[in-house]
């Protein structure tokens, strides 16, 4: 195919630090806490860490040796490496994702660049009326919508002025800026008094709690949080050269992923122990809890907006990789120009973003299969389609297009750690048939069926 020429990121660096910006997002800071909060704590972390390193390890060298082999979106990445066959739907499927997901994404991104705002003039005092205010905001309709707008238009601007001048650049300053707000939120939670009973959470295991949707979140989570299973990491890697180092990179990536994830419990479960809230609230935590107790800190004002200026940041640097799936494909495929790509399939997911952002006013009655619009959206990608996505991409690999071509590809340039044996039996069989599993025992479960 002829067309532009692809561009590549810059250096290695430019690459991870773009990857750990798609990883990094409201999956670390929104919901891990939350998540980590209502599965009881430290048991949910260690079977999390556990589902971080032996799946989501191999998912992401595998996703972007795909990627750096064929230099091509998703569905043209899998019609490459196996031409004439329905392998290319796996790609599909996630660049169908990559739309479910951005326009929920968004929504949620859209509530935090208002809570940036409101952070300054102060939020009521007391879990109750913080709870108020934030039902009060969702469930308008001018402001979610416009944030929700103005979040996809700077997305798309982003991904029209492409990959190095747009992706890279913004993450190279977006991303430190990220760690620095972090630790200026932390250095508040950790001193305030009573701060050691939210770390002891953290840290203190509940086994009472475990059931298999424990591990359907984890798994879940572990997908999510690495943007693995729908063809972004993939994405990022056709623009890698075949000389850096892929092994290297990705757990550079998981690193980084992981330690915010972490970081963020420590920036949120002190503060929330210290003013005497429950930690177990769900996806109220950063939209309710949160504002709850920078009302009652000192300098509150000033926490707040800080800590919803890194949400936003956060949530940027990965709604720029889920553009940049979709645009990929119409850009390879159809030979749309970026710009074109970057700015219709924006509009477009605005759209489809518009239940959701009203999931809570308007469209209040309207449910499916008992969720509302924006746990529809939610429930559907992450529980669904990101595990399917992965687990049908290791299938591929580890039956169809092989260990030994995965194995070359992803070691072609590294040179410390490399891909070793050991993930062949894990790729092949065991992160297939456990995914599926539990997959299916969850989501039946989510539908009141219980098979244990
Ligand atoms: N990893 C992002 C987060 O944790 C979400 C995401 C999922 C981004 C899939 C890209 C692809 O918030």
């Amino acid at each position: 195919m002829t067309g532009p020429v692809r561009e590549q990121w810059l250096s290695r660096i430019g690459f991870v630090l773009a990857a750990a910006g798609s990883a990094v997002g409201l999956g670390n800071i929104w919901r891990f806490p939350y998540v980590l909060g209502e599965q009881g704590g430290a048991v949910f972390l260690l079977i999390y860490l556990v589902c971080i390193i032996f799946i989501g390890y191999p998912v992401m060298v595998t996703e972007i040796s795909i990627g750096r082999i064929t230099q091509r979106n998703p569905v043209g990445a899998f019609k490459a490496l196996a031409p004439g066959t329905p392998w290319w739907i796996v790609g599909a499927i996630g660049v169908l994702t990559g739309f479910i997901i951005l326009s929920f994404y968004s929504v949620i991104a859209g509530w935090s660049v208002s809570f940036i705002f409101k952070a300054l003039t102060g939020f009521p005092v007391g879990a109750e009326a913080a709870g108020e205010f934030f039902v009060g905001h969702i469930t308008g309709v001018a402001e979610p919508l416009i944030m929700h707008f103005i979040f996809m238009v700077i997305t798309a601007g982003i991904i029209a002025a492409g990959v190095v001048k747009g992706i890279q650049r913004v993450v190279t300053y977006l991303m430190p800026a990220l760690v620095v707000l972090m630790l200026v939120v932390i250095l508040r939670s950790v001193t305030l008094p009573g701060a050691g009973e939210g770390i002891a959470f953290m840290f203190t295991p509940d086994f009472s709690v475990i059931t298999i949707d424990t591990f359907l979140s984890a798994i879940g989570q572990a997908f999510f949080t690495l943007s693995l299973g729908m063809g972004a990491i993939l994405t990022y890697g056709s623009y890698l050269s075949s000389k850096d180092d892929i092994p290297k990179s990705s757990l550079q990536v998981i690193f980084a992923d992981t330690s915010i994830a972490i970081l963020a419990g420590f920036a949120i479960f002190p503060a929330v122990f210290a003013i005497g809230l429950d930690p177990a609230s769900g996806a109220g935590l950063a939209f309710i809890t949160l504002p709850a107790v920078f009302a009652e800190m000192p300098a509150g004002e000033f926490f707040g907006f800080v800590f919803f200026l890194l949400l936003s940041i956060a949530a940027l640097t990965s709604a720029i990789s889920l553009l940049e799936v979709v645009a990929a494909y119409f850009i390879d495929e159809k030979g749309w120009t970026r710009k074109q790509a970057a700015l219709l399939m924006g509009a477009i997911i605005f759209i489809v973003g518009i239940p959701p952002a009203l999931h809570a006013g308007v469209l209040g009655d309207v449910t499916i299969i008992g969720m509302d619009m924006l746990d529809f959206y939610d429930f559907v990608s992450d529980s669904i389609m990101l595990p399917l996505g992965g687990v049908l991409t290791v299938i591929f690999a580890g039956h169809f297009w092989g260990m030994k071509a995965l194995t070359d590809e992803a070691n072609k340039g590294a040179t410390g750690i490399k891909v070793g044996n050991w993930m062949a039996p894990f790729l092949k069989y065991i992160i297939p048939i456990g995914v599926f599993v539990v997959m299916v025992v969850g989501v039946l479960g989510r539908f009141g069926i219980e098979l244990f």
